[in-house]
């Protein structure tokens, strides 16, 4: 029978790669709490309505990656990133009443219908956070630092943290309208994408990847514009303090007039942090301010800011970990003895495991000495003197112990 294979863009995250993970998880759980971060844990499907409002109707995520189905004639989609999802249950559960700022965290598995490559796949894990109720640029280098000492802690380096200002709606307008009137006259030669975002959302313009596009964008009247700087004067203030901010703390970091995300809820500060040891796709961090999205949503006027990470992408420049060898393995004939005695150390938080199909002794060895750390040998000898051997079984060393001290030497 033909073998049913795992779906493209996806993949099994196996037990050879699962210290690698819990490691990923831990940290983020011990980090994020030190910032009086507190872990939220939303739904994988949701209103298809909420990502179209909340990621934004302009963008590619909505417009061609949803994992979108009906059911019992309703329109729901499996999230394509985690914010959206946040928002909602924010604004349900009335967090806008807890003392801000709140500072939410999270980890798992988004959906996002794209063109698999290395580095891309179409179920791929976030773990992120967002803030509540801080409108001041504090937030913003807060959350940076977070993300900084996230990818610290998991031991990266050789990472570059990119930062811009999109302004607020009415200073974007502005850079929206002189952006629009230079590229008019090479509006034919645009790809059609950007054809459809220059009518659209502009402001996506900057971020094409067709070589073609790229050559008219850097044509000097257009870089110009680009490089120029639009924001108005308070928005302009908050970005000077964030930058501030971040020299105070010591991160470094690059100003990129180019960095737009692709998510319609940004506004002033938006992030990157890439890694310079991987191929194109080389974010490992994205996020950035987004004022108006709680409100937009249907909540109070709440301001906000996040960020989200690729966890297969932070797990590829993690270096491989030892998986965890059980602790012991019995090696012993009587199955009675052997399970009381497993299940005497686990029953002490010692890992332990026995030969279930009864094999010859030394066949149990073999075994042992491929998964654990130490054999417990119990043999008639052993049992009929009331203790057991423990063997070493990196070193081979070989002792005798009493029966009732056996939990508390491990
Ligand atoms: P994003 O830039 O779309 O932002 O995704 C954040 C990170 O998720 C990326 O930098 C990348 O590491 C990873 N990622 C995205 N798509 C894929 C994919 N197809 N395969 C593998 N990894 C991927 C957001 O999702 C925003 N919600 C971030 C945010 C939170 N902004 C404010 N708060």
């Amino acid at each position: 029978m033909a073998m049913i294979k795992v779906q493209k863009g996806t993949k099994d995250i196996l037990p050879t790669d699962m210290p690698v993970w819990h490691f990923m998880e831990e940290k983020a759980s011990e980090i994020f709490t030190k910032y009086g971060a507190k872990e939220i844990r939303t739904p994988i499907f949701e209103a298809t309505e909420l990502f179209a409002r909340g990621v934004g109707d302009t963008t590619d995520i909505v417009n061609k990656e949803m994992y979108t189905f009906e059911k019992s004639e309703r329109s729901l989609t499996l999230r394509p990133e985690n914010t959206a999802g946040v928002v909602r249950a924010f604004i349900e559960n009335g967090m806008h009443r807890l003392p801000a700022p709140v500072k939410l965290w999270y980890k798992g598995p988004m959906f996002r219908y794209e063109r698999p490559q290395a580095g891309r796949q179409r179920q791929f894990h976030q773990v992120g956070v967002e803030v509540f109720g801080i409108k001041q640029p504090t937030a913003d280098a807060e959350v940076i630092l977070m993300a900084v000492n996230y990818l610290k802690a998991l031991g990266l380096n050789d990472l570059s943290v990119e930062i811009n200002s999109l302004g607020c709606p009415d200073c974007r307008e502005v850079f929206k309208t002189n952006l629009k009137s230079v590229l008019k006259p090479y509006l034919q030669d645009l790809c059609p994408d950007c054809q459809a975002r220059y009518e659209k959302n502009p402001l996506r313009l900057l971020d094409c990847k067709v070589p073609e596009c790229k050559e008219i964008y850097s044509k000097p009247e257009i870089k110009a514009v680009i490089q120029s700087d639009f924001i108005c004067k308070d928005c302009a203030e908050h970005f000077n303090e964030l930058k501030a901010y971040l020299d105070n703390l010591g991160i470094k970091y690059s100003i990129n007039k180019l960095l737009v995300r692709g998510l319609d809820y940004y506004n002033r500060t938006v992030f990157e942090i890439t890694s310079n040891n991987l191929g194109s796709q080389n974010a490992v961090c994205g996020g950035g301010r987004y004022d108006s999205l709680v409100k937009n949503l249907g909540g109070e006027d709440v301001p906000a800011i996040g960020f989200a990470m690729g966890m297969e992408r932070l797990a590829s420049l993690i270096e491989q970990k030892e998986e965890n060898k059980t602790t012991t393995f019995i090696v012993c004939n009587n199955m009675t003895e052997a399970v009381k005695l497993t299940e005497e150390l686990r029953g002490n938080g010692v890992t332990a495991e026995f030969d279930l199909t009864n094999k010859k002794f030394v066949k149990q060895l073999e075994k042992a000495s491929k998964v654990a750390k130490y054999a417990l040998i119990l043999g008639e000898d052993e049992i009929a003197q009331n203790c057991v051997t423990v063997k070493n079984l990196e070193t081979s060393e070989q002792k005798t112990v009493k029966r009732s001290q056996i939990t508390t030497i491990f």
